[in-house]
Parts: C-alpha cells; structure tokens; sequence
C-alpha cells in the first residue's frame, strides 16, 4: 500500500465555507419552518417562497387498490409513459422513456403537449390499449397551484424548462385539449399530483408510517401529511382530518434566507441559470446543479494553482461539463484508490491529474454532496418534528439520494440530531414513486368517485 494521499491545508480551508455545521442545521430549521407556515396560512400564502400547495390527496393507500392505469411522467431527466395493474400485493408496470428535445423544454406550452400526447397515443398503440378509456394520473413535477385533485395552475417552471403559455394555466386542460386535438384516443384524466406526492404514496402503499415524500433528483422537494384544518388554502369542505402538502421547499431561500450560507460558487449556479433568483434551495442541493458547483470549485482552485499544477483545459472551463454522476462515482471509489476520479480527470481533459489532485478532488465532492445531505436533513427533520408523530417514514426517491453512496448515511445521522428527542424515523428508497405512485392517486380517487 502506498502512503495515504493528503487534502491541501490551503483547498481544506477554503472549503469550509462549505461545511454546515450542527447550529446552522437548527437555524435553517428555524427559518424553514417559519416559511412553512407562511404557505400554509391564507394571508400570509401569496407573498410566501415556500409554497405549501394543498394537493387534495387525502387517504393513503390502503394495499386494496385494483386496477388498470395509465401514467404520464414529466419532470425530471425524461419523460415516461406508463401503464400499471395494481394487483393484490403486487403490481405489474410497463413504460417507455421518451426524449424530451432541448428545444421543447423551453418551446412553447402547445408543442410540448402535443408532443406528451403524441407519445401518450403511440404508446397506447403499441400496448394495444388504444380503444380503451383508461384512467390516467398525471405526475407534473413543477409547482403547481390546485384547486383540486383534476385541476392545477403552474406557478412558475423549474428546473430545466421554460415552456411559453403554460404558466397561470390549468395543465390538466392543456393535456386534455392536445388529445383531443389529435382526436385518436381517450382518456380519463383522474389526478394530477407531484413527483413528491407519488413518492409518497408508493411508499404508504407498503409501508403504513410514511408520512413524508422526498426526491433528491434532478430537483429536490418534499411532501408531507399536514391536519387540513391548517392549510389553509384548502378549497371547498373537507370531512377528513389529513391531506398532503406540496411544500415546493426547493424555493426555500428566494427572500435571502439562505444568504447566511452560499457561497461564490452558489451565486454563480444562480446568475447563469434560466431562472435567475428562484430555487435558491434546489440550486444548492439537487443534481442538475451539484456537478457544476464541483466544477466552480475545481476551476477557481486551478486558477490559483491549488490543482493540476495550475493547468486547467477547455473541458473543464465550460459550463455544465461536471456531471452530478462524477460526484457519486468519484465518492465511490475505495479510499486511497482514485480508478473513478482517474476516469473523469481523462474525460475532462486533465491526465495530468496526479494522486495529490484526485485527493482534493474527492474532498471537494465530499463537501458539496454533504452539504446537500445536510440541507435535505435540516428540512426532513423540520417536517417530522412539525408533524410530531413518534415514527415516521421517509419515502425518498431521486438520483442523487439512488445514487451517490453516502447520502443516506449523511442523512440519517443528520437528521438524528435534529429531531425532537424520542421520535423515531427512517429513511426508505421508493420505488418508482412517480409511475406506481400516480396509478395509486388515481386508484384511490376513482375508488371515491
Ligand atoms: C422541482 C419542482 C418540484 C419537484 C422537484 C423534484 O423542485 O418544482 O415540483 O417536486 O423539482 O422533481
């Protein structure tokens, strides 16, 4: 064994500024909730940042759920169709993955939907469900306002896409106006819900505890069960005691609340996203924006001649061109061993990269993935000491939590100092919320319809 390789005292200095310490974990906490509660409320919800959006799903599932279902997936790296049979203690699902082309994504609201409809139609076909009228949930991972379980308004767009015409509308027309302009096939749209809420629900179907759904993917949010008496927002009467909440956390930090911890390199995400200003939480957590935080790090150490001998290469010096999987492959690799770091230093162009600069590498993806452990932490922990029940489980589901090797283990021990003393939780991996999640919503309002 060779001698153990060390992090540079001057990149370990410079880095703290990304460590979240046990006391900002309790401000944030703080802060968070306070936000919350501000979503929540009527007067307070239309000048809030978090959200808090009443989602109308209001019983879990029950394992009893039957049934043939459509689901339309739109929102994180791709966009899935699916059809699912929930069947007595199994399910059997088959999907497609369909690309969504840069230029639709920031096109405009009617190609997109024609498009979603169009792949809705082929996919029908080739399943040979095309004469059916099927019920349909839809998994719209955006933040949208509901009036109902069929009826949304988009907020705004996140995350990759910037569709004209959409925002302010009814998305469950919009879908509905392009099937029926293609006039080929029908359906019978029975929900609209979030990835979050999918989550949820997929894990509630196993597991009687869950209470909270969390993706940590291309975006980061978090649902959970809140007494309906207090959101607020809820329209029309409600007899039953819970109902889901969307809480849209990724914007948590749009008034500055998080100013007490970013860095240079989360101001910069920001000014060179599509959505300067907006989820300044999301920017510094989920994966569409963890590799680029890597890579600002790595460039400005270069430039001071912390890393690769001073000597940087184009590949590195261009936006977007770290991956968030280098992150978790880099993490992966066994300690003192640098195969996958060596990897992508080729990739970027820096063969040159010795032991010493793999090191400091890793160091650096260590800080900013565990930083986002322990943003994600402070907020569960917010959720679970809100709801005050004295077990809860977390349904999670995304790339980032799926992949990176640490995350859960960062998070579990996070979250372990920050709840209230004797509650119990833990953290599950959700299986395909957002497919078998959006068939249960839509089992569970077509068994009330
Ligand atoms: C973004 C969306 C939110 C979604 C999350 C995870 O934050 O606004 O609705 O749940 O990404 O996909």
């Amino acid at each position: 064994m060779g001698h153990a390789t060390c992090v540079l005292p001057a990149i370990r200095e410079q880095c703290r500024e990304l460590l979240i310490t046990d006391k900002q974990s309790r401000e944030m906490m703080t802060r968070l909730l306070h936000e919350l509660n501000q979503g929540l409320g009527k007067k307070t919800h239309d000048e809030s940042v978090v959200k808090c959006f009443v989602t109308y799903v209001q019983d879990l599932p029950n394992g009893k759920e039957r049934g043939k279902f459509l689901a339309l997936d739109l929102g994180g790296t791709n966009f899935r169709v699916l059809i699912i049979t929930l069947a007595e203690n199994h399910f059997d699902m088959q999907s497609k993955i369909y690309a969504i082309p840069q230029s639709i994504m920031v096109g405009s609201g009617t190609s997109l939907f024609d498009h979603i409809a169009e792949c809705l139609s082929n996919f029908m076909k080739e399943n040979d469900v095309y004469k059916e009228r099927l019920p349909l949930g839809f998994t719209f991972s955006f933040p949208l306002k509901q009036l109902g379980l069929t009826k949304g308004m988009l907020e705004r767009w996140t995350k990759g896409f910037k569709c004209s015409g959409v925002v302010g509308e009814d998305v469950v027309q919009l879908l509905k106006d392009a099937i029926a302009r293609r006039g080929d096939v029908q359906i019978d749209v029975c929900a609209i819900l979030n990835d979050t809420t999918g989550t949820l629900m997929s894990c509630a179907w196993k597991n009687h505890n869950c209470r909270i759904g969390l993706i940590v993917g291309t975006g980061s949010n978090a649902c959970y069960v809140e007494k309906t008496k207090n959101a607020e927002l809820f329209d029309g009467i409600s007899t039953k005691d819970d109902v889901l909440v969307n809480t849209e956390w990724g914007a948590f930090g749009d008034n500055g609340a998080l100013d007490f911890v970013r860095t240079e390199y989360d101001r910069e995400v920001d000014s060179s996203s599509i959505n300067p200003g907006k989820q300044i939480q999301e920017k510094m957590i989920s994966g569409m924006y963890m590799g680029e935080l890597v890579r600002l790090a790595l460039v400005r150490f270069t430039k001071e001649g912390l890393l690769f001998g001073g000597i940087g290469s184009d590949l590195l010096y261009r936006k977007g061109n770290f991956y968030t999987k280098y992150v978790s492959e880099i993490e992966s690799d066994k300690k003192g061993d640098y195969m996958n770091c060596r990897d992508v230093m080729d990739e970027l162009g820096l063969p040159h990269a010795t032991d010493q600069d793999c090191a400091n590498v890793r160091f650096i993806c260590e800080c900013v993935s565990m930083r986002a452990a322990h943003l994600v932490s402070a907020g569960i922990a917010t959720l679970i000491n809100k709801m005050g029940e004295p077990h809860v489980t977390v349904g999670i589901d995304g790339s980032v939590y799926r992949f990176h090797p640490h995350f859960h283990d960062l998070m579990v021990e996070r979250i372990s100092q920050l709840v209230t003393p004797g509650i119990k939780f833990d953290l599950m991996l959700s299986e395909d919320g957002s497919g078998r999640g959006a068939a249960l919503v839509a089992a569970v309002a077509c068994r009330q319809q």
